[in-house]
């Protein structure tokens, strides 16, 4: 937890936003890289600054599932925390041997790639979560795992789930429904015990840190786009396929980066320095819309080769400097805009709410369910706040209104309280309390002290 909590409310427009900071590890890049070193054979130390508590739960997880992995904390206050993961690879690079209950709390992808890990287990796993998790869609990561031959229930569709291993997994092809990655993520593990090659294949392009780092570790993993379905790819996994260990150091998470490119644009006096993010390209879309929207974000990648062999891994990494945008005007997004921001979209919502004109989100139902309904939550967060929201089934239209002081209610969920604490801060509405700033930690611990080193001490 962040042991400052209390010090945040309430939170109000600060004078000016100046400094430069690094981000907590990726998110998703950590919870692929703790699965894959324990999936591996040999040892690895991963590197990750400020695991937040999804990434924990990983780890939790794991262990519970038979990995030893050791931790050690850095000394400085910086410095990540080393992950040692003995790897236990056997034939298909995958061993789940004990008969397991593991808690994935608030993470959808501690659950969803971890069914695809069990699939290829030898023992019976039950993965539960806690009430927000359960309450996600499962069936969607529970259907194609059934189709290769493994033993998936699921609770009329949602968590806890049981997967019972030591059953053999086919190689073919499968066509889902969403663009998910970690859908994509649990076939893709799966299919690395599955003897040859298994084809997924995806109706839009979603973040691609399985393939990069299963790659990297030596398994026959591919990504092309799909020739049949505009926007579509196509993932190729060639199994088995044995990882070998290596050591990576997480790059900074762009999504806990994308508080700060906000913040920083929207506000009238900010120059603020983000070092050491991730810069996937699946991953930037909110910098893209924010420079199409009149945003100066420059970025400085620091290397850009996905097979590189650095402390990072497969994965670009570099440096951002915002500064405040003179005005923005408003922007539409829909199709195949919507995955590479997905987790940015309350945020970019609240940039949205500064531009000349009304901007509209559209093709983004998935937000329903996620750690909650973020289209409801938001609208709601941000109406409080004076501004002009219509809700959408699948989005929102957005617009200019006065700025209101607001109680928001978070509904636990992390990426609603940073949007409005960033709405706050740069005074797209008035002063705001939350319900709860504590959640903030299941992605970013270290945001409210990252707040006051900024300036945006409310
Ligand atoms: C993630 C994928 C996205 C994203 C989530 C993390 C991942 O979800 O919203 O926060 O690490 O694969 P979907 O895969 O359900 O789109």
């Amino acid at each position: 937890m962040t042991g400052t909590v209390a010090a945040v409310h309430p939170l109000a427009r600060a004078s000016r936003l100046r400094g430069s900071i690094r981000l907590p590890g990726d998110k998703s890049i950590a919870h692929r890289a703790l699965m894959f070193g324990a999936m591996a054979s040999g040892d690895a130390i991963i590197s990750i600054r400020h695991p937040g508590h999804d990434v924990l739960s990983t780890v939790g997880a794991l262990r519970a599932l038979g990995a030893f992995i050791g931790e050690d904390q850095g000394v400085g206050p910086d410095d990540p925390t080393s992950f040692r993961v003995a790897g236990r690879g056997d034939h298909a690079g995958v061993r789940v041997t004990r008969d397991a209950s593991a808690d994935c709390a608030n993470s959808g992808s501690t659950m969803r790639l971890l069914a695809g890990l069990a699939a290829s287990g030898r023992g019976e796993v039950e993965l539960r979560g806690d009430a927000s998790l359960s309450r996600r869609p499962m069936e969607r990561v529970a259907t194609p795992l059934r189709r290769m031959g493994a033993a998936v229930e699921t609770t009329h569709g949602h968590a806890p789930i049981v997967i019972r291993g030591n059953r053999p997994l086919a190689a073919m092809e499968h066509r889902l429904e969403v663009a998910s990655a970690q859908v994509l993520g649990a076939v893709a593990i799966a299919a690395l015990s599955a003897d040859g090659q298994t084809v997924i294949r995806a109706p839009g392009a979603t973040r691609d840190h399985t393939e990069r780092l299963l790659r990297w570790l030596g398994a026959g993993v591919g990504r092309v786009t799909d020739p049949s379905c505009p926007a579509g790819t196509v993932t190729t996994v060639r199994g088995p396929s044995m990882l070998a260990a290596r050591s990576l150091e997480v790059p900074g998470d762009i999504s806990s980066a994308a508080a700060w490119i906000v913040a920083a644009t929207v506000h009238p006096d900010a120059d603020i320095e983000l070092l050491g993010v991730g810069l996937n390209p699946t991953r930037l879309g909110l910098v893209d819309a924010l420079r199409e929207m009149g945003g100066d974000i420059e970025v400085r990648p620091r290397h850009t080769s996905p097979d590189e062999d650095t402390d990072s891994g497969p994965e670009p990494v570099g440096d951002l400097r915002v500064r405040s945008a003179s005005r923005l005007s408003a922007i539409t997004l829909q199709g195949d805009r919507i995955a590479p921001l997905i987790d940015e979209l309350p945020l970019l919502a609240v940039a949205m709410a500064t531009a000349d004109g009304t901007s509209e989100v559209r093709g983004a139902a998935e937000l329903r369910v996620k750690e909650s309904d973020r289209i409801a939550t938001l609208a709601a967060a941000l109406r409080a706040g004076g501004v002009r929201v219509e809700e959408a089934a699948d989005g929102w239209r957005i617009g200019r209104g006065p700025a209101l002081p607001a109680s928001v209610l978070t509904a636990g969920d992390h990426r609603i309280a940073m949007a409005m604490a960033v709405a706050a801060w740069a005074g797209v509405v008035g002063d705001v309390a939350l319900d709860d700033p504590d959640c903030v930690a299941i992605s970013y611990p270290t945001f409210w002290r990252d707040a006051a080193v900024l300036g945006a001490t409310g």
